[in-house]
């Protein structure tokens, strides 16, 4: 078979493995599967059936079409979708199954006369300051939540948060909030249902934050959540992006090398050209950044253009059509998604997640 020029190889083993590891490390009764974004860019099925096979019992997205894309492809597993549109359609999420996350009262208003009775997880904001019910509108949201609920419009099954991770101050301060909320609720006689606040982070470090779910998105593919939970975990990185070399040129000491020549060589050298650039996801900012052809590391040199790269491999022996891998498994030698990530200033997340058009995606089914 022919190699694809650039590539994004999906383990599915990997993301179910570490499903699998994070459900028998924290001890909740359920786990959250977070799917959103394309998976975190690895595909949103791929990564939620794998998920599900290691242990995960629910499904987590941000938008009602994400939730509706699983359904299509067969999943039954419950399934939050949280970032509602100002016209969300409750009746057609109800009749698909799909748990709405409601933000606001008038998500609770919408939701209870859509004429179905309607799954529902209150997201309350305890500090964050994004989505969910703030603090000022608590008392007429859950009265006006008992008389949905009493009426037949919603059904509460569950309570979530989602947490700053600025300090352990900060998050103790949200995990107070987020207490008060669920009296508030108790005090109009529900039951809460399933309570969640904790995302990976939390996950991997904050105990106290576990509550009945854990809703992990970024450990699932094998990533950490923050530089200091690096390593915690043996999770499996599950994406591993590489191109093959299009070009090798052997350059004398004084040669520019890409736009503004930010890079000039100083030695008679070799540059290997490689087909990515930030149009493919990767960032523009990441000189230096690690890559391995032929099993040996190199540094990306010069500005990353829009299609391609160059990199300095010295006089070792790189041909064209050479593998060069940006990152997968450091565990095989290969450089870790972290490590582009900090050679570009951001996180991983940002990296997996924006994958661009022509990078093809190859799947490794679960076994
Ligand atoms: C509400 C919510 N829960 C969970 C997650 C998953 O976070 P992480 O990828 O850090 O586990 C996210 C992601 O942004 C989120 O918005």
């Amino acid at each position: 078979m022919t190699a694809v020029l650039r590539e994004a190889r999906i383990d599915a083993a990997a993301i179910g493995a570490n499903a699998a590891l994070l459900r028998q490390r924290i001890p909740t009764p359920h786990a959250m599967a977070i799917v959103k974004a394309d998976g975190y860019g690895h595909g949103a099925v791929t990564a939620a059936r794998a998920a599900l096979e290691g242990g995960a019992d629910h499904l987590g997205v941000a938008d009602l079409d994400e939730a509706f894309e699983l359904r299509a492809a067969g999943i039954d597993a419950p399934v939050l979708a949280w970032l509602l549109d100002p016209a969300f359609d409750a009746a057609a999420a109800a009749a698909a199954g799909i748990t709405l996350g409601i933000s606001a009262r008038h998500h609770l208003a919408r939701a209870a006369a859509s004429g179905h009775r309607v799954a529902v997880h209150v997201k309350v904001d305890t500090g964050l300051s994004r989505n969910g019910v703030a603090e000022g509108e608590w008392g007429p949201f859950v009265d006006e939540l008992a008389a949905a609920q009493c009426a037949g419009g919603i059904e509460l099954h569950g309570v979530f948060s989602h947490l700053s991770n600025t300090s352990p101050d900060d998050d103790r301060a949200q995990l107070v909030a987020f207490e008060r909320f669920l009296d508030a609720v108790r005090s109009v006689g529900l039951d809460p249902g399933i309570r969640h606040i904790a995302a990976s982070a939390a996950a991997l470090d904050h105990p106290a934050a576990h509550y009945d779910m854990v809703r992990s998105g970024i450990a699932l593919y094998g990533i950490a959540p923050e530089r200091h939970l690096r390593g915690v975990l043996a999770l499996r990185p599950a994406m591993r992006l590489s191109a093959q070399v299009v070009g090798v040129k052997r350059v004398p000491a004084g040669a520019g090398v890409s736009y503004g020549f930010l890079h000039r060589t100083t030695t008679p050298t070799t540059l290997a050209l490689v087909p990515l650039g930030y149009a493919d996801g990767v960032p523009r900012a990441a000189v230096d950044a690690p890559v391995v052809i032929g099993g040996r590391r190199h540094r990306v040199v010069g500005r990353i253009a829009m299609d391609q790269f160059v990199v300095d491999v010295g006089d070792a022996p790189v041909a064209v059509g050479d593998e060069a891998v940006l990152w997968g498994d450091p565990t095989a030698g290969e450089p870790g998604v972290d490590e582009w990530a900090d050679a570009a200033g951001t996180i991983a997340y940002e990296l997996v997640t924006r994958l661009g058009r022509r990078v093809h995606r190859t799947t490794r089914a679960a076994p």
